[in-house]
């Protein structure tokens, strides 16, 4: 897998980047507290796709909890919290389209395709998308970069 690696030192909390990774799009977003709290609040045993589907995690079933989505930012990075940072593929797991983020129910993407609302955490919440959007493999390799693959 051909690696990249995105600066991210210009983002603030709220800012969203979009970069393209083995011809796909994956947003990296600096979540705000509040974005960061919808996520936590919610019950992840309601939640349509239980699983983290998070690429980085050894637990191929580990749940959709908003930590086990979260990408940490390393000590010293200045990034507060450090879970603050939220990387997933920016492609819609039901037919493929590209959602729009800040919008739908949830405040996190939505996708005007077919209409399927993802939450602050990525997490498919209603609509017609079968899973959260993935979460590919990911690291901050310094303090202000992130390694995709
Ligand atoms: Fe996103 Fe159908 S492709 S809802």
């Amino acid at each position: 897998l051909a690696s990249i690696q995105v600066d991210v030192s210009a983002l603030a909390p709220g800012d969203q980047l979009t970069v393209l990774w083995q011809g796909k799009p994956v947003f990296i977003r600096y979540r705000t507290e509040t974005e960061i709290a919808q996520a936590d609040e919610v019950d992840v045993s309601s939640l349509p796709d239980p699983n983290a589907e998070n690429a980085n995690l050894a637990n191929p079933d580990a749940p959709a909890t908003d930590e086990n989505r979260a990408l940490m930012a390393p000590e010293g990075s200045g990034i507060e919290p450090a879970g603050a940072f939220l990387v997933q593929m920016g492609v819609c797991t039901h037919l493929g389209c590209v959602p729009l983020g800040e919008s739908g129910d949830f405040h996190g993407w939505f996708c005007p395709c077919h209409g399927s609302h993802y939450d602050t955490a990525g997490r498919i919440r209603k609509g017609p998308a079968p899973r959260n959007l993935p979460i590919p493999l990911a690291a901050f390799v310094d303090e202000t970069t992130i390694q995709l693959g």
